[in-house]
């Protein structure tokens, strides 16, 4: 009784018009919720799949991108940083014989380039160097007259260039580096013969003229010079007349005298050394008799000893190396019997190089700048068919 009066109570509920189901909002609040479920399930899968899925069909993001072209192409040129960050380029070659005067400003902000004053002399394969005040010292190296003595200065803060000291010998490819006390002092490189020379001299700011130091003990040109953290310079290698060197000699600025430090494992010029964070120099490719290099080797300061690290991937001379603020060292383009758009990494800890994306163009005979903002600067040099006015940031 109680059952069969359930059960017809139910086939009554069951069976009636006015089920609660059929009721109209109750179907329209029904469908809704089907729908939003269903959007939703849809978007939440359109994101996990489509939105935030690896791109690993597509070409990973290169490391290089494309910054403003500098108003000349130009090769051979110096690039220095300034203390208000920017970045002065100056002279270089932009064709054959086709020697520039011209210098102009990098904003890293802006990511454009302005003329600023030219230099009085045209030149490349010259050096610059920038003082704490915001002044710039370029010396030397060659225009149509031959390789050059004379010396300018830049001041920042009006654009405007001005003669300083002669130096004692005309130099062109040599080096220059700033010694703790704020002299610079510049070696070797070619003289007005074209020969290497031996000869190295100092520029004091607080004079405007140059005297002469003691003769490195061999005459070289296409070396590299680097001041170590305990103040003295390291000079590394290079060329005097056909011979590649492996010999390399410290600079002791508080003497004013040169010694020995050991031989390189490779004879090299138109190499890069570059002094890692642990003070030991890293030195990188180049060539010699027997054609571009891909070894590398260390120097350890406190024994005075060269050793062998990895090789590089690529061999390559006439590129850069320049130290980031990670501590490793990116080397970028160069020559190898043609110029390159490669740029690899060594790393310090782990003794080994790392390929990273190519560069937008080949380049040699470039210059790379290290701005505050960590990024890596890399300007003009010759592409594999035309000197170049493009810049790209690392
Ligand atoms: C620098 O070179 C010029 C041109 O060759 C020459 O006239 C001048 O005497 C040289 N100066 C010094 C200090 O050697
Ligand atoms: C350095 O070069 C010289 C001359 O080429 C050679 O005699 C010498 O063995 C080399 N030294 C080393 C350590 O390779
Ligand atoms: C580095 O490359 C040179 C050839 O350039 C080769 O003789 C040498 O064995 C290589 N060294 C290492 C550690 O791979």
């Amino acid at each position: 009784m109680h059952a069969n009066q359930a059960y017809k109570k139910g086939v009554t509920v069951n069976n009636g018009s006015d089920k609660w189901w059929h009721r109209r909002w109750v179907k329209i609040t029904g469908i809704s919720v089907i729908v939003l479920i269903t959007v939703a399930v849809i978007l939440a899968l359109v994101l996990i799949f489509v939105v935030f899925a690896p791109k690993k069909s597509e070409t990973p993001q290169s490391e290089w991108s494309v910054t403003g072209n500098m108003n000349t192409a130009r090769l051979l040129h110096s690039a220095s940083i300034l203390p208000n960050g920017k970045v002065l380029v100056t002279g270089g070659t932009s064709s054959a014989y086709n020697f520039l005067n011209t210098a102009e400003l990098y904003d890293p902000t802006t990511g454009i380039w302005t003329a600023t004053g030219s230099m009085i002399n045209a030149r490349s394969e010259h050096t610059a160097s920038v003082f704490s005040n915001g002044k710039v010292l370029v010396t030397g190296g060659a225009d149509n007259s031959g390789v050059l003595n004379s010396t300018e200065l830049y001041d920042s803060l009006t654009g405007i260039w001005t003669t300083t000291g002669s130096m004692t010998s005309a130099r062109s490819s040599h080096t220059a580096s700033t010694l703790p006390n704020g002299k610079i002092l510049v070696t070797g490189g070619a003289g007005s013969s074209g020969i290497g020379l031996n000869s190295a001299e100092i520029y004091d700011p607080l004079t405007s003229t140059w005297t002469t130091t003691s003769n490195m003990n061999n005459a070289r040109e296409y070396h590299t010079a680097s001041v170590l953290s305990n103040g003295k310079v390291l000079v590394t290698g290079g060329l005097f007349i056909v011979n590649y060197l492996n010999n390399t000699e410290l600079y002791d600025p508080s003497t004013g005298t040169w010694t020995a430090t050991g031989s390189m494992t490779r004879v090299r010029a138109g190499h890069t050394a570059s002094v890692l964070s642990n003070g030991i120099v890293l030195v990188a490719g180049g060539y010699s008799n027997s054609g571009f290099l891909n070894s590398a080797e260390l120097y350890d300061p406190s024994k005075g000893t060269w050793a062998a690290t990895s090789n590089m991937t690529n061999t390559r001379g006439i590129h850069t190396g320049s130290v980031l603020s990670n501590g490793k060292v990116l080397v970028t383009g160069g020559r190898s019997y043609n110029a390159l758009d490669s740029t690899e990494l060594y790393d310090p800890l782990a003794s080994t190089w790392t390929t990273t994306s190519n560069m937008n163009n080949a380049r040699e005979y470039h210059a790379a700048s290290v701005l505050s903002n960590g990024k890596v600067l890399v300007t003009g040099g010759a592409g594999k068919t035309a000197n170049l006015n493009s810049a790209e940031l690392y």
